[in-house]
């Protein structure tokens, strides 16, 4: 049946891809699987929307365990780290009960510090729980999850995401060592942890005067090679418009948006809109029309940067640069080796750059390289 237009935004996602959306990562799928079972604390590491949301959740889905997901982003005390973990725990424990009433009695026993409460929410049964302002009040919340688990023999995920957010906060080394403290007791439970920020995260796990210092194996990902998203097009594009796609137009979109996953189905989602199967001229119409409708996004991630770093990221949005540290390239960058180095590493850390396989520092995001490129107000 012809694709529908409703449909085309669930095969090309711009947030987490599942079903039919979610192509790949086999090997990746297959070694966070063996980790998890393995019951080896996680640290998933990858660049801004390149997927690791999605592994993630598609992995816990093919295990069969149940999981919870925690999202740091908006925590700004530790009063909201524990908001979201009572929440979010609180929800798990339900999928880990059985049905017969003398699993509440057990349930509540455990958590019995935490004055538990069982509540019908609009998203099913919950426990509530009122934390303590004890000190180690989430290593115990952390534990009893996993008491509940070991009682009830069975075996649970939690993803804590954006885990560097807690860095910056004025007890986060604290809460890191109640993490480390029930993470590293855990017997049924395997934790994940992810983030956007790779430095801080490499900072908070692989420093050794940190708490979380080697707590977890690491795992970094890269992006989808074009070869798995190849008869994937193909076959939208005979669903859509009844022709597979030709391999110009295919290559055309993967050297438009550097086979970036989320630039991939941004693109496409606009392209599969249209009426008629996608010819060049409209895939650069369609992408030109993109970057300017996100151009605020785009901008401000731009906008905050020194002139030195922006006259870096320009000259990379031209071509990788190999030899960053050479004298040819402090010549063309009009730079003093000392200032070289500290740009290269503030890009690397706000993830605006990074170095291929070729060891070449280039741009990560294929949208503000085309704003540099194409739009001279931007361009240094
Ligand atoms: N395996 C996949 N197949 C196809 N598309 C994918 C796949 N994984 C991710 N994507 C797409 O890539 C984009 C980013 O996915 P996701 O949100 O999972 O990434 P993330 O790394 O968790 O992002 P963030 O850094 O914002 O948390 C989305 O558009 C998603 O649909
Ligand atoms: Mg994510």
């Amino acid at each position: 049946m012809k694709m529908q237009l409703e449909d085309i935004a669930n095969y090309f996602p711009t947030g987490i891809a599942s079903g039919d959306a979610f192509i790949n990562r086999f090997e990746e799928r297959e070694r966070l699987k063996r980790a998890i079972l393995a019951r080896q604390h996680t640290l998933l590491m990858a660049p801004r929307r390149y997927g690791k949301t999605s592994l993630l959740i598609r992995v816990a889905e093919e295990i069969g365990y149940p999981f919870c997901a925690m999202d740091l982003l908006p925590i700004h005390n530790e009063k909201s780290v524990t908001d979201i973990f009572v929440d979010t725990v609180g929800r798990l424990v339900m999928e880990l009960l059985p049905p017969a009433q003398k699993a509440k009695e057990t349930l509540l026993k455990i958590f019995k510090s935490m004055s538990p409460e069982l509540t019908l929410s609009t998203m099913g049964q919950k426990l509530s729980l009122r934390m303590p302002d004890a000190p180690n009040n989430i290593a115990n919340l952390f534990l009893h999850l996993d008491e509940v688990a070991v009682a009830f023999d069975k075996k649970a995920i939690v993803f804590i995401d954006e885990m560097q957010q807690i860095g910056f906060l004025e007890t986060g080394r604290s809460i890191e060592a109640l993490i480390r403290h029930a993470v590293e007791r855990s017997k049924n439970i395997t934790y994940c942890f992810s983030g956007s920020s790779r430095h801080l995260l490499k900072n908070m796990f692989g420093d050794s005067t940190r708490p979380l210092y080697r707590l977890c194996s690491m795992m970094e990902i890269g992006r989808i090679s074009r070869d798995h998203y190849r008869p994937h097009l193909k076959n939208l594009s005979k669903e859509r418009w009844g022709v597979a796609m030709s391999d110009e137009l295919f290559d055309k979109l993967m050297q438009i948006t550097e086979e970036h996953p989320f630039y991939i189905n941004a693109l496409c989602q606009n392209l599969w809109l249209e009426e008629h199967a996608p010819t060049i001229e409209r895939i650069e119409i369609v992408w030109d029309r993109y970057v300017k409708d996100n151009r605020g996004i785009i901008v401000d991630e731009v906008l905050g940067l020194t002139l030195n770093q922006k006259n870096v990221l320009a000259s990379l949005a031209h071509a990788p640069i190999k030899e960053v540290y050479s004298g040819k390239t402090m010549v063309s960058l009009k730079l003093t080796p000392a200032s070289v180095h500290r740009v290269i590493d503030s890009l690397l850390e706000r993830d605006l750059i990074y170095s291929d396989q070729n060891e070449a520092y280039t741009l990560l995001d294929p949208a503000i390289r085309y704003y540099f490129l194409n739009h001279s107000r931007l361009r240094l």
